[in-house]
């Protein structure tokens, strides 16, 4: 038996075949537009997702020589929150306002009148939050009525991925979470938010836990894919939940960090706790009855990618002439600079802040700088800014005692292994790096391999498959060292907290 893996992504849909042992045996990308009408907005077509997987599904068999009748279950991964809506013929009815888009500020404020900011977040775990669901189709039912009369079913992105292949309404519990819709601690629907926000339920599809059979493949999708009509589909996860599984983080104590262009610590909990100040999410996790808790960074390879494209083109040209990634040669400079870069720090804020500061309007700075500083001492200062920052999401989670003693390092940064090391020596805890990098596309196969029984729970999944290939453990005169420095950054924000607001409104 094989599984069959769906990441569907905003930048594209990937699709992944993994044997039982989780190994991979082909991969297939296939990449799309992002649209921004506006500054801010951020919108995708459901239908680039739907050719996106079909054509990538196709493509993992034909790679692999694995037949139709031998894929046993297939899991979809997905960008979480953003919101799909159907007429009553089941076409999409606008585009997708995805994740990223921050257009439903006055919605939030509206959210909280309505539901009460302490009730929003002891119901949703979060308080109104511009990148989720709910505000989404608030601006919606308040900008465009004749889009909102019109609707008749809501769905998050892989869940509209999910009816074209299976033709069911179906959501499941971690992905639902981020709709801001969801009773997190109960995991079903929250009567209470929907009435406050007077949306109607039967908008909603059904809520399953993440490893449960939700559907199985159409005829009309068997007969262009190659799959077999009936294989089934089980709920899957969103991304963050899903990259938890494939990476093995799924009992107490466990975490990772994730670099991408935004930055994630991930905590796995068998016991839900909710931050009363809402500056971390906590979502139902992919392990049935768990959940997690998760501080987010918006500018961490963003903030060294920013760095990269705009004063490192000699290095991004000495390494194309060597066939290297020019973060390879950034991080050997980055390397000859000590802690602290002489007393340099960056606040990586380019794109505002959600952990620990939910601000909009913060903005990155460069603070000390000083005659003998030189670009390489800037870099140096990104890398541990984005590392400061992540600690302070750790501290959030510790400060909740969530336990974390455990951590994975993934991501396109997490593959930098000075990177890693400032974080093992912020963290003060090991950093280990895992030998499959398939991360959420692994973690919806071994869901779909627990759906049918290939494997008897999340955890026994993750064990046959989920393999450490190497742990960078902190360095005590290191971490004093950064201890100095972090509490500085720390005290940054605050100081300029005021100037952020008067720079916003210049
Ligand atoms: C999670 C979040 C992102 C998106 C897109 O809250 O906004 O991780 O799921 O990847």
């Amino acid at each position: 038996m094989y599984l069959i893996g769906i990441d569907l992504g905003t930048s594209g849909t990937k699709t992944v075949l993994f044997n039982l042992e989780g190994q991979a045996l082909a991969s297939h990308t296939v990449e799309y537009p992002l649209y921004q009408p506006q500054n801010g907005w951020a919108e995708q077509d459901p239908q680039d997702w739907y050719d996106a997987a079909i054509q990538s599904i196709k493509a993992v068999l034909a790679k692999s020589g694995v037949k139709g009748d031998e894929i046993g279950s297939i899991g979809i991964s997905g960008q979480m929150h953003g919101l799909v809506m159907l007429d009553k013929e089941d076409q999409v009815i606008r585009r997708s306002i995805i994740w990223a888009d921050q257009r439903t500020a006055k919605e939030c404020v509206e959210m909280t009148e309505k539901v009460g900011a302490k009730r929003m977040i002891d119901i949703t775990a979060n308080p109104a939050m511009t990148g989720f669901t709910a505000s989404k189709i608030l601006w919606v039912k308040n900008n465009e009525p004749e889009n909102y009369e019109k609707c008749r079913h809501i769905l998050l992105p892989k869940d509209y991925l999910r009816f074209k292949l299976t033709g069911e309404l179906a959501t499941e519990v971690s992905d639902a979470s981020g709709m801001q819709l969801l009773d997190i601690p109960a995991r079903k629907w929250s009567d209470e938010v929907l009435e406050k926000l007077d949306i109607d339920k039967s908008l909603l599809a059904k809520v399953y836990e993440s490893p449960e059979v939700t559907g199985s493949i159409l005829k009309s999708v068997a007969d262009i894919t190659g799959l077999k009509e009936g294989t089934p589909v089980v709920g899957g996860a969103g991304d963050n939940a899903a990259a938890a599984v494939g990476t093995g983080v799924v009992r107490d104590g466990k975490a990772f960090t994730t670099i991408g262009t935004s930055g994630v610590v991930f905590a796995h909990t068998s016991q839900i706790s909710i931050d009363p100040k809402g500056r971390v999410h906590t979502f139902c996790c992919a392990v049935p009855g768990c959940w997690h808790v998760m501080g987010v960074t918006q500018s961490a390879g963003l903030s060294l990618k920013w760095f990269r494209d705009n004063f490192c083109c000699s290095e991004m040209e000495t390494a194309k002439g060597m066939g290297v990634d020019p973060y390879y040669l950034m991080d050997q400079q980055a390397a000859k600079i000590q802690i602290g870069a002489d007393k340099l720090l960056y606040l990586p804020y380019l794109m505002g802040e959600r952990t620990p500061h939910l601000d909009a309007d913060c903005r990155g700075v460069f603070f000390g700088l000083n005659t003998i500083h030189t670009k390489t001492h800037m870099l140096r200062a990104v890398l541990e800014g984005v590392a400061y920052s992540l600690r302070n999401c750790v501290d959030v989670l510790k400060e909740m005692d969530v336990n974390v003693n455990d951590m994975m390092a993934c991501g396109g940064g997490g593959t930098s292994a000075i990177w890693r090391q400032m974080l093992a020596d912020l963290y003060g805890c090991g950093v280990k790096t895992l030998e499959n990098r398939e991360g959420p596309a692994l973690g919806v196969a071994l869901l779909a391999g627990v759906g049918v029984g290939a494997y008897k729970s999340v955890e026994e999944a993750c064990d046959a498959t989920v393999k450490i290939k190497g742990v960078q453990e902190p360095i005590p005169e290191n971490s004093r060292e950064y201890e100095k420095f972090y509490q500085l950054f720390l005290s940054l924000y605050p100081a300029l907290q005021n100037e952020y607001k008067k720079l916003a409104a210049l």
